[in-house]
């Protein structure tokens, strides 16, 4: 478990988790919408920048330098994410442009004939791509598995509705990046297997919240961005090998025309390689700091894929603990269960914190969203924000926008405390 000791050290793992840089005091709950940024991953992100910032593919030691450590980021992110090779993790802009390309690649075998279900929590990037290929007649038809509304959880049913022997991608997020909820990926990973579809997962908003499996999970391929994971922006995206190798994406002529080069377009910024590494040795410090009820769970794991489940299996415990105070409340602080006039969405039921990661959507009744969100900034110093977070969730529920706190591993009980005071102070004197 997270002993205080080590929840200090790890905050102080962070250059601006206490203050910002002007030096205002402030509890950042803003991580859904990017976290802050780990000291050791922008050190080394500086130092590939100026040390080794010649470009690849060259005889003199810079070059050879930036090649060793995108290789070495590769590796860190395959490790991470239990892929089979660093040859199957490609790197990109952001994640949208890396779905895009993706629905490119994979819409020029498509015969129009073919339908792909995602659903109704998803961030556009994993809506729009899939809509581009609807307008382009390169797919009939995008469905959407609904959400059971008040639970604020995908109705697994109703995507099993939805599925047929014409389904060509089931496109889902681990988690949503506005309700927390997480979905049920091996069991969508079994129903796209089933009919061969392609299974692909966006984990950009659960990436720091839990470990991650591909293989376990039997993804095609996955998804994850930088800056939701103590970095700065720069993304990943994981493919199963025989997609990679058969998958003919747009690119130049002259670049390779293997993977994961192929779909990688222009060249590399080994900075974010070095920086995506730093996090992955900063994950392995945790887990060398646990003192272990991991063991049986890990039992399959070796090396360092295993330290990284170890630390990413403690954040996720750590972390639970975290959402449990949000709902029932903090020492004399009720939570957000108990706070009247208040609108929660998602998972509130604290048998099923398994079911969510810690980010919390709601509103105050009567209360614009600016306001609230203005009142925790300027008067308690609490960084969150209100708005649509490009997902689908406030559409389905009917409202332009929702306020959301995204709580990490560098949170802790006493600013969940601080928060629910806020709250309760803000609705309490509406
Ligand atoms: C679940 C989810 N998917 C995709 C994205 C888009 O990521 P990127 O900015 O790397 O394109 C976000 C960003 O908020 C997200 O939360």
């Amino acid at each position: 478990m997270f002993s205080d000791e080590l929840i200090e050290k790890i905050r102080g793992a962070f250059l601006r988790v206490d203050r910002d840089a002007d030096g205002r005091k402030r509890i950042f709950f803003d991580n859904g919408t990017g976290t802050l940024v780990l000291r050791r991953a922008a050190d080394a992100e500086a130092k590939a920048r100026v040390d080794w910032s010649a470009n690849v593919g060259a005889i003199f030691s810079e070059s050879k330098k930036a090649e060793e450590v995108i290789s070495e980021g590769r590796e860190a992110v395959a490790d991470l994410l239990n892929a089979p090779s660093p040859g199957t993790i490609v790197s990109g802009e952001s994640a949208t442009s890396l779905l895009f390309g993706l629905s490119y690649a994979i819409g020029k075998s498509l015969d129009g004939s073919e339908n792909i279900v995602t659903t109704e929590y998803e961030h556009y990037a994993n809506i729009s791509p899939w809509l581009e290929l609807k307008r382009r007649g390169l797919v009939r038809e995008v469905r959407f598995a609904r959400l059971i509304k008040d639970e604020g959880v995908l109705d697994l049913d109703h995507l099993k509705t939805l599925v047929d022997k014409k389904t060509g991608i089931i496109a889902v997020t681990a988690a949503s990046n506005v309700l927390g909820t997480k979905s049920p990926l091996k069991e969508i990973g079994k129903i796209a297997r089933d009919i061969n579809a392609y299974f692909i997962v966006d984990a950009v908003h659960h990436i720091p919240h839990g470990p991650i499996d591909v293989r376990d999970i039997d993804c095609d391929f996955l998804v994850f961005s930088g800056y939701k994971f103590f970095t700065s922006h720069g993304s990943f995206l994981y493919g199963k090998e025989e997609h990679l190798e058969t998958l003919r994406p747009y690119k130049v002529e002259p670049a390779p025309d293997y993977p994961p080069y192929k779909f990688e377009l222009g060249t590399r910024d080994q900075s974010k390689f070095a920086a995506i590494k730093a996090v992955v040795e900063y994950l392995i410090w945790i887990s060398e700091q646990l003192v272990g009820p991991y063991e049986d769970l890990l039992a399959k794991y070796s090396g360092r894929v295993r330290s990284l489940m170890s630390a990413m299996s403690a954040i996720e415990k750590y972390e639970k603990e975290l959402s449990k105070a949000m709902l029932t409340g903090y020492k004399d602080a009720p939570g957000l269960m108990e706070i009247p006039n208040l609108k929660v969405y998602g998972i509130k039921d604290i048998n099923r914190l398994d079911e969510r990661d810690p980010t919390f959507a709601f509103k105050v009744e009567n209360i614009p969203d600016e306001e609230v969100v203005e009142k925790f900034w300027v008067k308690h110093g609490i960084a969150l924000r209100s708005e649509n977070y490009y997902s689908k969730v406030p559409e389905v529920y009917g409202v332009p926008s929702m306020i959301r706190a995204t709580l990490v591993h560098f949170n802790t009980l006493n600013e969940v405390y601080t928060f629910l005071k806020a709250l309760n102070e803000i609705v309490k004197f509406n």
